[in-house]
């Protein structure tokens, strides 16, 4: 998909409405929805009319008056993009006063404008010389020596854009994205009359206002007043190709824009659904870490961890590789290894590593880090819905007339998506906000919550609970909804247990903490304030009660009758790009792909047919049983692609202990990650830059990944695995991941339709996608649930064993920030360290003073697993007995402290309840002190590789 750079713009937004209406444009008649702007009606009838102030993503601001038409029967000049189209009307956009008019605008324009266009960034991307071709101006009256802003001074404090002033034509579009798009509000236009310009926050510097640095501004710049750094260094690109951003789930679609295979800069896609031309500072800046000096580019092996690496050639390692496995299997047994998929990876790399444990180690020891987030979600929602899945697209919350928002921080972990919601509530929507910390949605620009119950860590399901019960008991159940889509006998079970006394909010108010009156009046309002959406999060997943609280949100839509259409449903806003695909591809122990249970014989007799092997009918080992069995010496030999288990798993040291007890680890990475210090085989891994392949996002909507560059190391993820099996002794035959998917397409009933063809087609498709569903399924379980009945779950409360003692008296919960992502593998290797260089604890004013710790302080948090020391912020956002912190530095230790507890039934670790004492210290924590040795060591026998290799590229 190679794209010219330029689109069309249409001015102003597109209207929906079923009323159209006919008007003639330059004596062309042209038909358009009710409430369409002259402008964009005139663009469809093919006539660009000139303009600076409008663009199609932004609402009309009408300053600039470059746009004037004339209408026939009317006075005057009007603005064609802020006067709507009316029937029979008869426009004129080129006459020789409008001409003349135009002129003396762009006149006045450039009065003040630098005469710098040869040498200027946004040289031929630039609306303003657009314009002065267009009008035809060919002098400028006005002197340039009168006043003027040729010599004010630029802002380079954004690490990604420059803001320049001497080339700002106040057209204010930049402070309607901030507000309209992004829904942050960081600028204005200060001064009046001739001083006015833009300015961030009190006319602060980008990187001191509250600028989340989303680019939105910067896209909507008519000039080179914002522009891009990564332009102004190498200049305009000259193609573009469409694809997916790697970092979280919302799946931003994007245009990378490119010189050659040197991407210039990432233009988010204004027809990316998941998006519709927004994106967060992630997507569209931190891209630098794909072509990185840490890049690892060579295959590498060693016989033990204390050893040197030693480059060798893809052949050898991969064959190394191999023999080892196989050895390993002669001594220890069929079952003795495993692999690791990762979220991160495509649906297509995802599918063949499930494929290779499958098919060439002959067993089910294959597991992904949606174990360590979203299992929980996958499990709750086939048992009580049927299918483990997000049931709405995110333009549903467009409809929302009440938005539940629970253990998920949307502005720093899905930003995108934020946006859209924030611009909802700014319609209207009402908002609830289920979370231990004063989230920002709790109360940022143009938006409050009308309730946030600020509950303690580990107590969802007494919460959700408790709302259920007012639901019951005040008669607000949609009894309708419940008699002809739901199981009358679950629901008549689980209607009599929430209705206990010992379930009403008054009761559970001694174990959430959040005042009874406050949780029935969100009860309430959820119940009753028309289309109600919930959106989740890993503050609901990763609990030991986290699949009992996916079914107890679950039940509560069920019982509101918000299921099965637009504005409503139960949303799980995944973390990683990919967690959705990874899920679907079958990399979990006990799954086939389309989540088929390996012990049921037709489906396994499917695949039999198709990969001509036999497949174990029990599943095979899950991530922490890996782990315990490399302990207990079963369990010898893993590959691992694309995820660090060492710093994103919990209780690091016990995972660090179970990777130092194997004989043969494979790790496939981008850089040394942690747990590549641990490995005998590396293999470079390559970027969503340099490979073909899909990714699934949190709506279920697959979207290409498309190749922009050629892989740094010579060979894409899935090109590796298909040699080790290859090696293995089990053929792969596949010469593109589009032959990957139609594999998967034949064997999957819910991607049956799915083909890379009708995904070009279509721009991306959401599953199932099948005869059923050709263009794929926007909203699901509209008729009747996936199941058939939706199924009730009763939710009974059951404490965490992680208690707060005298010893361990506060409560440590992680999670995210915006700047970084994850395990920030790939956002430490960008500029977003400027935001956040460090993981600190927060905690509340109160806890701090009792140990007498103040802002900034070195303090060291201690659980029953670990020790670890980061700085503190102090901050009333925390609530007293609860500290929290981010997980994105590998020296932080967050996992140190998180302990073995996990949830029932899938064992997604308890990451968010760690019992823990805070103290002020001096020194790093000898975990720390190690950790530096370690990592100090492992980087020495790195050297010694690339040393050893005058033509190596690693570092
Ligand atoms: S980068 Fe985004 S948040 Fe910052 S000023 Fe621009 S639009 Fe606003
Ligand atoms: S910075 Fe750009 S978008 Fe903002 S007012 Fe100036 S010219 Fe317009
Ligand atoms: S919101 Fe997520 S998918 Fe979109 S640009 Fe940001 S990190 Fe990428
Ligand atoms: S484009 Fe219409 S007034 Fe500026």
């Amino acid at each position: 998909m190679l794209h010219h750079l330029k689109e069309i713009d249409h001015g102003t937004p597109k209207r929906e409405s079923t009323v159209e209406l006919t008007l003639e444009i330059d004596g062309q008649a042209v038909t358009v929805p009710k409430g369409t702007s002259l402008m964009r009606a005139a663009v469809d009838a093919g006539i660009q009319v000139p303009k600076l102030c409008a663009t199609d993503s932004l609402e009309p601001f009408g300053s600039c008056r470059l746009c004037l038409v004339e209408i026939e029967g009317r006075k005057g000049f009007p603005a064609s993009c802020t006067t709507p189209a009316e029937p029979g009307m008869k426009v004129r956009t080129q006459t020789p006063k409008l001409q003349e008019l135009r002129k003396g605008v762009m006149e006045l324009y450039i009065s003040d404008h630098p005469l710098d266009c040869l040498t200027c960034s946004a040289n031929g991307n630039c609306e303003l010389q657009d314009m002065a071709g267009v009008t035809g101006l060919r002098e400028v009256r006005y002197g340039f020596d009168g006043a003027n802003h040729l010599k004010s001074n630029k802002d380079e404090s954004n690490p990604y854009f420059t803001y320049d002033p001497s080339k700002c034509i106040v057209c204010n579009r930049c402070v309607r994205a901030c507000e309209e798009t992004q829904g942050t509000f960081a600028l204005t236009i200060s001064g009046r009359g001739f001083e006015s310009r833009v300015s961030p926050g009190q006319d602060e510097p980008f990187m001191q206002s509250e600028c989340v640095s989303c680019g939105a501004c910067v896209e909507a710049c008519p000039t080179a007043t914002l522009q891009e750094k990564s332009v102004i260094w190498l200049g305009q690109g000259e193609h573009s190709v469409t694809t997916t951003c790697a970092y979280c789930g919302v799946g931003c679609g994007f245009k990378a824009e490119m010189k050659g295979s040197e991407v210039v800069r990432m233009v988010p896609w204004k027809d990316g659904k998941a998006n519709e031309g927004h994106s967060c500072v992630k997507g569209r800046f931190a891209w630098g870490y794909a072509t990185h000096k840490d890049r690892m580019l060579k295959p590498m092996i060693r016989a033990k961890i204390t050893d040197p690496w030693r480059e060798v050639s893809w052949d050898e390692a991969i064959n190394h590789a191999a023999s080892e496995f196989r050895r390993i299997q002669a001594k220890y047994g069929r079952d003795s290894i495993g692999g690791i998929t990762s979220s991160r990876c495509t649906n297509e790399e995802t599918y063949l590593v499930q494929k290779l444990v499958r098919a060439a180690f002959g067993n089910n020891n294959v597991d992904t880090c949606a174990r360590v987030c979203h299992s929980p979600t996958g499990y709750g929602l086939k048992q009580t819905l049927g299918e483990s899945a997000g049931t709405q697209t995110f333009k549903s919350v467009e409809q929302a007339d009440v938005i539940v928002v629970i253990g998920a921080n949307p502005t720093d972990g899905h930003p995108v998506f934020a946006s859209r919601m924030k611009k909802r509530l700014r319609q209207g929507a009402k908002l609830i906000i289920i979370d231990p910390r004063r989230i920002d949605l709790v109360r940022s620009p143009h938006v409050q919550a009308d309730h946030h119950l600020a509950l303690r860590p580990g107590t969802n399901v007494a919460m959700i609970t408790a709302l259920a019960h007012v639901i019951v008991t005040e008669g607000l159940v949609k009894e309708d909804f419940v008699a002809e889509r739901c199981e009358a006998k679950s629901f008549a079970e689980w209607r009599e247990f929430v209705a206990r006394p010992s379930n009403s909010p008054e009761a559970m108010q001694l174990i959430t903490g959040v005042p009874a009156a406050e949780v029935r009046a969100a009860a309430r309002l959820y119940a009753t304030a028309g289309n109600g959406a919930i959106y989740y999060g890993l503050g609901v997943t990763e609990h030991s009660q986290g699949s009992t609280m996916v079914m107890g949100i679950a039940n509560l839509a069920m019982a509101t009758g918000n299921v099965g259409r637009q504005g409503v449903g139960v949303n799980p806003l995944r973390g990683q790009n990919n967690v959705q695909g990874a899920c679907d591809m079958g990399s979990f122990p006990h799954e086939l792909p389309g989540y088929r249970h390996v012990s049921d014989a037709t489906a396994r007799a499917t695949f039999e047919a198709a990969w001509g092997v036999d497949i174990d009918p029990e599943p095979g080992l899950r991530i922490p049983n890996m782990f315990d069995a490399a302990h207990s010496g079963s369990f010898m030999g893993l590959y691992c692609e694309g995820e660090d288990i060492v710093q994103s798993d919990p209780n690091t040291q016990h995972v660090a202990a179970s990777l130092m007890a194997m004989e043969c680890i494979v790790v496939q990475d981008l850089f040394l990650n942690e747990t590549a210090k641990y490995a005998h085989v590396f293999l470079p891994g390559s970027s969503f830059l340099e490979k073909d392949g899909t990714f699934t996002n949190a709506e279920r909507r697959i979207s290409r990944v498309r190749k922009v560059m050629p892989p740094a190391a010579g060979l894409a993820d899935w090109e590796v695995t298909v040699k080790l099996s290859n090696a293995l002794g089990y053929p792969m035959h596949y010469t593109h991941p589009e032959q990957i998917m139609a594999e998967i397409a034949s064997l999957t009933p819910t991607f049956t339709g799915v083909s890379y063809a009708k995904i070009d087609e279509l721009g991306s498709i959401q599953w199932p996608c099948n005869e059923q569903a050709p263009e794929g399924t926007p909203t699901m379980h509209i008729d009747q649930f996936v199941r058939g009945k939706g199924k009730f779950i009763i939710t009974q409360y059951v404490p965490s064993d992680e208690k707060v003692t005298r010893r361990f008296p506060l409560i440590l919960t992680t999670g995210r920030i915006l700047s970084q992502y994850n395990v920030g593998a790939q956002t430490r290797r960008t500029e977003n360290n400027q935001w956040h260089s460090e993981d600190r604890l927060e905690i509340h004013p109160h806890d701090a003073e009792e140990r007498g710790i103040a802002q900034d302080d070195w303090v060291g948090i201690q659980s029953r697993a670990g020790e670890t020391v980061l700085r503190a912020t102090v901050t009333d956002r925390m609530q007293p007995g609860v500290v929290y912190t981010t997980f994105h530095f590998p020296e932080s230790g967050a996992n140190v402290i998180t302990t073995d507890n996990s949830d029932w039934a899938t064992n997604c670790p308890e990451y968010k309840v760690t019992a823990v004492q805070v103290l002020k210290v001096m020194q790093p924590s000898a975990w720390q002190q190690e950790y530096s040795r370690f990592n100090r060591i492992q980087h020495e026998l790195l050297d010694a590789a690339a040393e050893a290799s005058p033509t190596s590229t690693a570092s």
